[in-house]
């Protein structure tokens, strides 16, 4: 698989090159980025997407304004304001701003503090790619201590692996362990409405590892449960609140009620990137609010059948009458009760609480 972001110099100038994971599965095909608008753009359709990997895109956009002579302050809010809820993508945006602005403070000049943004984004960049592998160690070892009959029956939502991150991601590079470590006996993939992060993407990470998958719609989940086929839930987050609750693709939260009324357990797989000290609690968790056209029409797959009715105002296939109203929340969120074990690259933390939380961001670099 291509990388999926990559930073390159080119003659012509420094650019951020993404793998757009919009038209993934049918073809891969890269973007180039070459100035913060564009990244912006993105970032807020999806091309570049996922918790981890919006930081790391953060912080090679200040890298980029930066080395290309932009104004820094001015690409680090647009950045960091192109989606609210992944709180990775503010802080992403403020590490490689913090190290250009203390390399300017030092004297540095403007092309040392803009090697200085750069470096810091390669050390974000880095620095997810271990805390990838750390957390896949922890979580197989909190399945195995869960689960100890092995052959784990494993669901999860929406797409958490490379594609999102620097190494092999959170909840995925989790499953991704127990498969090569050949206790993995199945994955079942949420489709993920509206916009198919499942179908599209998690199942082509699963089918190109090799590993045993089944793709539902999320509303199969029930039943699935119900047939006690469910052995343990694994998902990523995009923000977790100083109370220990989730924010993760919408669709989650009935998931984890679905775990809990099946006494199943339902475990979060984040780096501590992902904590967000400052909000508070679940309910000051900004939830991203998705244009109404990604539920009435098809527009998550890019080869999309022309029908009769001719493509509706979003590009896609429509599936509703027009002028219908949807609600389109892009995240839900899940309260700390609800959730078993928040599985990080400093290991595991269940209870979920807000002492263990603060206890964590302590020992983790947060800035
Ligand atoms: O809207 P998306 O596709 O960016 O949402 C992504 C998710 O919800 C992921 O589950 C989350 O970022 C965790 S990825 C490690």
């Amino acid at each position: 698989m291509l990388p999926s972001l990559r930073w390159e110099e080119p003659p012509e100038g420094p650019v951020v090159v993404l793998l757009d994971q919009t038209r993934l599965p049918a073809e891969e095909v890269e973007l180039v980025c070459t100035d913060v608008p564009a990244l912006v753009r993105a970032i807020q359709t999806l091309a570049v997407r996922g918790a981890p990997l919006l930081g790391i895109a953060g912080a090679y956009g200040v890298a980029l304004a930066a080395v290309r002579g932009y104004d820094v302050d001015e690409a680090a809010g647009l950045l960091a304001g192109a989606r609210p809820t992944a709180v990775n993508l503010a802080y992403g945006v403020r590490r490689a701003a913090g190290a250009y602005r203390v390399a300017l403070e030092k004297g540095e000049g403007r092309e040392g503090a803009a090697r200085a943004a750069l470096a810091e984004a390669r050390e974000l960049h880095r620095e997810d790619a271990d805390a990838s592998a750390l957390m896949a160690g922890h979580g197989l070892g909190l399945l195995d201590e869960l689960l100890p009959g092995g052959g784990h029956r494993i669901l999860t939502h929406c797409n958490t692996g490379a594609l999102v991150s620097g190494g092999e991601g959170t909840a995925f590079a989790v499953a991704l362990e127990a498969h090569r470590a050949g206790r993995l006996r199945r994955l079942w993939v949420d489709e993920t409405r509206p916009l198919l992060q499942g179908a599209r993407l998690t199942a082509y990470e699963a089918a190109r590892n090799g590993m045993p998958y089944t793709l539902l719609t999320d509303n199969a989940a029930g039943s699935l449960f119900a047939a006690g086929e469910v052995d343990a839930v694994l998902i990523g987050a995009d923000r977790i609140a100083a109370d220990g609750s989730v924010a993760n693709k919408v669709g989650s939260y009935p998931l984890a009620v679905l775990a809990r009324y099946h006494h199943v357990p339902f475990i979060v797989v984040a780096p501590t990137t992902t904590i967000d000290p400052r909000t508070p609690d679940g309910a000051s968790i900004e939830v991203e609010q998705r244009a109404g056209h990604e539920v009435t029409e098809l527009t998550a797959a890019p080869q999309v059948v022309a029908s009769g009715m001719g493509p509706g105002v979003g590009g896609g296939l429509p599936v509703a009458p027009l002028g219908t109203q949807a609600y389109n929340p892009a995240f839900d969120v899940t309260p700390p009760e609800l959730v078993t074990a928040l599985v990080t690259e400093l290991g595991v933390l269940s209870p979920v609480t807000g002492a263990g939380i603060a206890e964590l961001c302590a020992r983790s670099r947060q800035v």
